[in-house]
């Protein structure tokens, strides 16, 4: 018997199976089915701030949605088991404080906060978009007392230090990482096109990079979200040291059964490589951990690079990419 156990956020999960925040889960049929399908713990959908509208337009409630999503967690609360994360976008501190104890009130049982905005403007430095994101966590962690997790994007210029500073400020985890909301062009109608863009298997290399170097040297939990696809991907990422595997796009894709078969993936996987308990495994092939520490780093780029060349194929070009030992 595989033991699958794993802590989040101070959290005892039965599985490090953890649907992330989506549409999926602003439903309240969903987060019955989603744990009925084996997650462990559901992210709730992110709850923006509002901007109460002034004149003739406003709305009956200014805080309509804050109002719906409040429902929406407490109605969870009394009919699921297992822990109900909510998720927050503010855009005043005020508003992320307001909103945080809403939400901890209604029975959230932790808080990820959707640190997402896009840096567009040019006369505003990343060190002051930086200081901005610490001081909501501080701020937050000072309104609240269930855990709270930072959800991040992958665009820091150093995401060492800006972990450190997260763990400073009160996080008690990180998610490892969000997707920027990427549109695309329409050729035939010459129109930008707000697409929604879901992840591939690829996508993951990224959180298993960080999580990997970040191991073992944060005292925070780790959330791996990106690109776990497969029951492999999910392995991965807790050999690098995830405390847990977040998946949307899988299950955007796939249906919310397919939580179901990552599960018992996970566990036919572990049982082939003689694993015991995710515990054991946690980490195993982080940084820290690993005989050659360089492997993460650009050393190994450089000798990953050697190994594409280029060859010509009667009389086309194409790049062969060799595997094996480079150095
Ligand atoms: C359609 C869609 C909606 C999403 N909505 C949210 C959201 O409200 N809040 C949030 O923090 N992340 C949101 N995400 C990001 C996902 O939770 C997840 O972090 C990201 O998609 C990467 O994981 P994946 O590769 O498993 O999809 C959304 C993603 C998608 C595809």
């Amino acid at each position: 018997m595989i033991d699958l156990s794993t802590t989040y956020l101070g959290l005892k999960l039965k599985t490090p199976l953890v649907p992330s925040a989506s549409p999926l889960t602003q439903e309240f049929d969903n987060i019955k089915r989603l744990e009925e399908a084996g997650a462990s713990a559901i992210v709730l959908h992110s709850v923006f701030e509002e901007t109460p509208l002034k004149g003739t337009n406003e709305p009956a409630s200014p805080f309509a949605a804050l109002d719906r999503y409040l429902d929406l967690l407490r109605r969870a609360k009394e009919s699921v088991r297992v822990p109900l994360i909510a998720s927050l976008g503010g855009t005043s501190l005020k508003g992320w404080t307001e909103y945080a104890r809403r939400l901890e009130q209604a029975g959230a049982d932790a808080l990820e906060l959707n640190l997402y905005q896009v840096p567009s403007q040019a006369d505003i430095a990343g060190s002051v978009l930086e200081d901005g994101y610490v001081e909501v966590v501080k701020a937050v962690r000072a309104a609240v007392k269930i855990p709270i997790a930072a959800k991040l994007t992958p665009f820091f210029t150093s995401m060492s230090n800006m972990t450190r500073r997260f763990e400073e400020a009160g996080a008690n985890g990180l998610v490892l990482f969000n997707r920027f909301y990427q549109p695309d062009l329409n050729l035939d109608t010459m129109e930008i096109q707000p697409s929604v863009l879901l992840s591939t298997a690829q996508d993951l290399r990224v959180p298993l990079t960080w999580i990997g170097m970040l191991f073992g040297r944060v005292k925070v939990s780790l959330a791996g979200s990106s690109g776990v696809h497969s029951p492999e991907d999910a392995l991965k990422l807790l050999l690098v040291g995830a405390d847990v595997t977040m998946v949307c796009s899988v299950l955007l894709r796939h249906g919310i059964s397919r939580l179901g078969d990552l599960e018992s993936g996970l566990n036919g996987l572990m049982e082939k490589h003689r694993f015991k308990s995710v515990a054991e495994i946690k980490g195993k092939m982080s940084q820290i951990r690993s005989s050659d520490p360089t492997a993460f780093e650009r050393a190994q780029y450089l000798n990953a690079v050697k190994g594409i060349e280029r060859v010509v194929l009667t009389g086309c070009e194409a790049w062969r990419i060799l595997s094996g030992d480079h150095s």
